[in-house]
Parts: structure tokens; sequence; C-alpha cells
């Protein structure tokens, strides 16, 4: 089974950069199924109905989200109907939408897609811990096939999170912190791990933001309005392997698409 997973699109770049590459990267991996980090995909903060069915029609087959889940109130009105889409598990009891769903990959087994956010420079929500633990447990029922976005700012968080599932699940893999890092690989249990997937966005900004803007907040610490950045852009992402009969990933490699990281059809 063959996993693609984008990471965070902000804004309208990030979009255009989805439509662009997406069914080139489909072309050129041919992946099993396909999952898209889209909590920044409104304006870099939250996701509205219109781009949901955009970034599905597009090709994502599910689209996990993170801490700007709520920031576009409308999301209140469609989640509990939209089948593919999944926010962080560990949101309290209670919170609208899901943290966990199952998809029929096209290679017709089922993968199982969580989403869990971390704590540590992130609002104090449930254990991610724990609730991996639970929904591995309710996943495993159905699937061996488990991925996990942890969507996490501590590079110690997220590294905790692959090490504490290996060998329970098929991937872990982080987002939030829009750079990607160089430390994919397998775990020594079979699960496929990155700390950090990369942003598919502006590539001239600061973290997908207009430059000037950050720059000027750092040097004054004045409250300043997030505008998403203009010009170039990137697309970051990994795709991943795993074996069928050993249930164990075998293979994560990282895709970056930019004016420094040419894509090759
Ligand atoms: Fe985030």
């Amino acid at each position: 089974m063959r996993i693609l997973f984008i990471g965070d699109v902000v804004g309208s770049p990030g979009r255009d950069m989805i439509k662009t590459y997406l069914p080139k990267l489909k072309l050129k991996y041919k992946p099993n199924a396909v999952i898209v980090n889209g909590e920044n995909a409104a304006h870099g903060k939250g996701i509205t109905e219109k781009i949901y069915h955009q970034l599905i029609q597009a090709g994502a087959d599910v689209l996990t989200m993170g801490n700007h889940t709520w920031d576009k109130r409308e999301i209140f009105d469609f989640i509990d109907d939209a089948p593919q889409i999944v926010r962080p598990a560990n949101f309290p009891e209670g919170t609208p939408g899901k943290g966990i769903t199952y998809i029929k990959t096209n290679g017709s087994k089922e993968l199982a897609v969580i989403n869990l956010q971390g704590r540590t420079f992130l609002p104090a929500i449930d254990c991610p811990f724990r609730k991996a633990d639970e929904l591995i447990e309710e996943a495993s029922k159905r699937t061996p096939f488990i991925f996990i976005d942890f969507h996490a700012e501590a590079t110690s968080e997220k590294q905790a999170i692959g090490w504490y599932t290996d060998g329970r699940v098929s991937a872990v893999v982080g987002t939030h912190t829009h750079v990607q890092t160089a430390d994919n690989r397998i775990l020594p249990k079979g699960t496929a791990y990155i700390t950090d997937v990369g942003m598919t966005g502006p590539y001239d900004g600061i973290l997908g933001v207009d430059r000037e803007t950050i720059i000027k907040r750092f040097k004054t610490s004045l409250p300043v309005r997030f505008e998403i950045a203009e010009g170039r852009t990137t697309l970051s992402g990994v795709v991943i392997d795993i074996d069928e009969q050993s249930k164990k990933a075998v293979k994560i490699d990282r895709i970056l698409i930019n004016d420094d990281h040419m894509f090759f059809e």
C-alpha cells in the first residue's frame, strides 16, 4: 500500500499547488490513498466547505486538521456531515467532528486515518498518548493499516509519539511547524516516521505568512495582521510504502517541489 501525504496547505497559493501538482504526483507515484493537511487552507486559518470540496475534488481522499480547525465558523455547519475530514481526536469529549476515519484505498484495503494534536506550546487538550492507545485499539479491530497525522509544535513530543506507537501503526507524520525535517525513517518495529512534512504554499514568506509583517512583529512586539505571502510557491509531502504481507512500513521518501527542488514527472 502506498500513501501520499501532503503537508499543511496554506491559503490560495497552497491550494493552487495542490491543483497543479496533485494530479502529477498521483501519476508519478500511483498512491493507494492521498491524505492532505487542510487546517491552513482558508487564508492560513481553518477551512471552508467550498475549499473542503475543492481539495477532495483535486484528489485528496482525506483531509486532516489541527489547531486552526475552528477558525472559520462555517466548519460547525458542515464538519459533522463531511465524511472525509478528521480533526484532532484528543479535542475534549463532545467536540464536533471526528478524530478517526476509515477509507477504502484503491487497492481495496482499509486504511484508518487518525489526527492528533500535541500539547506542548499549544492549547491544553486531552492526552494525545492515551488517545492514540484508545484509537489504535479501536482501529486494529478493523484494519492493520493505520496512519497518524500528529499536529504538534515540539519536535520532542512528535518523536515521542513516533516511538510510542512504533510497530502499532503504519505511519506517524508530523505537521504544524511548516518546515520539512530530514529525519524521515522507518522505526525499528516498522512504523514510517517524519517529525514534520513541511508546508504547501508560499515559498518566500515566513511559514507562509508575509515576511515583512513577521519581521516587524519580531522587531516591535506590536500586534500585526497576518497576510499570506505572495510570489513563488512550494509543495511538501511524503510518500510511504507499506508491505501488505508483513504490515510494516518499508519506505518513506520526502517530496519537495519549488524553485530549488525541481519536479521530475
Ligand atoms: Fe497548525
